[in-house]
């Protein structure tokens, strides 16, 4: 699929839970994050760059950690509590402007590559960030598992809609494989790639995530005529059913390490 040069980020609307979807979204999958950079031995003496960092749990913990970290998003609206712990907040879009080469151990973007327009040149840029030795960690989906149970699928015209709203504004729903092409491309090292599903259960705060995703989507999917308010309406009223499990999207890890 070729890709394309402008992307409008999805999320970027007016949604008065938004706040309340990214930290749902933070506690569905920051365990899983923090164990994986934890291993690239985030602490004192290391500088660290969280790419769109939402509302900025990442940048957070690594400065609890002793590190030096900068935070950047197109969006630092929900990033200002940072500043107190001495993160560098920083209102930027990955994809134009300047970058300051070679300064950075490590640069994470977790949810952010897969809504870009120009991939590969963010992913190259994020990789000229890096000082020589140190590593990018690209955390993005892969879609295909997602809302998978044990009955069969659940909602999925609902799923699909929520989807080609998204794909229509730049989103790429395999993008987590699509990013171990592109860090080989960008020219890392021992690059790996792995993915962490969730089981998620209806009426739970992580199981809200899901529903406020289709909450945010609302508007845009009914104008597109995929589905209806009362398809949607039945699918948040599954996610809020303490009966129903269900299979998150897989979120694949890819990690490689600038030469030198
Ligand atoms: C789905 S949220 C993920 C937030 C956070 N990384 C997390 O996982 O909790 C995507 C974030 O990326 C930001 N973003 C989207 N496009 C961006 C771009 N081109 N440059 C910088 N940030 C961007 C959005 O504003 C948003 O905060």
């Amino acid at each position: 699929m070729p890709e394309i040069a402008v992307a409008r980020y999805v999320f970027g609307t007016a949604f008065e839970r938004e706040e309340e979807r990214l930290t749902l979204g933070e506690r569905l999958w920051d365990p899983g994050t923090i164990a994986r950079l934890d291993a690239l031995g985030v602490g004192p003496g290391k500088r660290c760059l969280e790419v769109g960092a939402g509302r900025g749990s990442i940048a957070a913990w690594m400065a609890g950690r002793g590190a030096a970290v900068t935070a950047v998003d197109i969006d630092t609206s929900r990033l200002n509590r940072l500043r107190a712990l001495g993160v560098a907040v920083c209102e930027s879009d990955i994809s134009v402007g300047e970058v300051p080469e070679q300064t950075y151990d490590l640069v994470h973007a977790r949810l952010v590559v897969q809504h870009v327009g120009d991939r590969a040149a963010a992913v190259r840029r994020m990789v000229a960030m890096l000082r020589p030795g140190g590593h990018l960690v690209l955390e993005d989906t892969d879609t295909a598992s997602l809302f998978s149970t044990a009955d069969g699928p659940l909602q999925p015209a609902v799923k699909a809609a929520a989807y080609a709203v998204m794909i229509d504004s730049g989103y790429h729903a395999r993008c987590g494989l699509l990013d171990v092409e592109l860090a080989l491309a960008a020219g890392l090292h021992d690059v790996r790639a792995e993915g962490r599903a969730e089981v998620v259960a209806g009426g739970t705060p992580e199981g809200r995530w899901f529903a406020l995703w289709l909450e945010h989507l609302r508007p845009a999917m009914v104008a597109a005529d995929g589905v209806s308010d009362v398809d949607i309406d039945g699918a948040v009223a599954d996610l809020a059913d303490p009966g129903r499990r269900w299979l998150s999207q897989v979120m694949v890890t890819v990690t490689g390490r600038k030469d030198g």
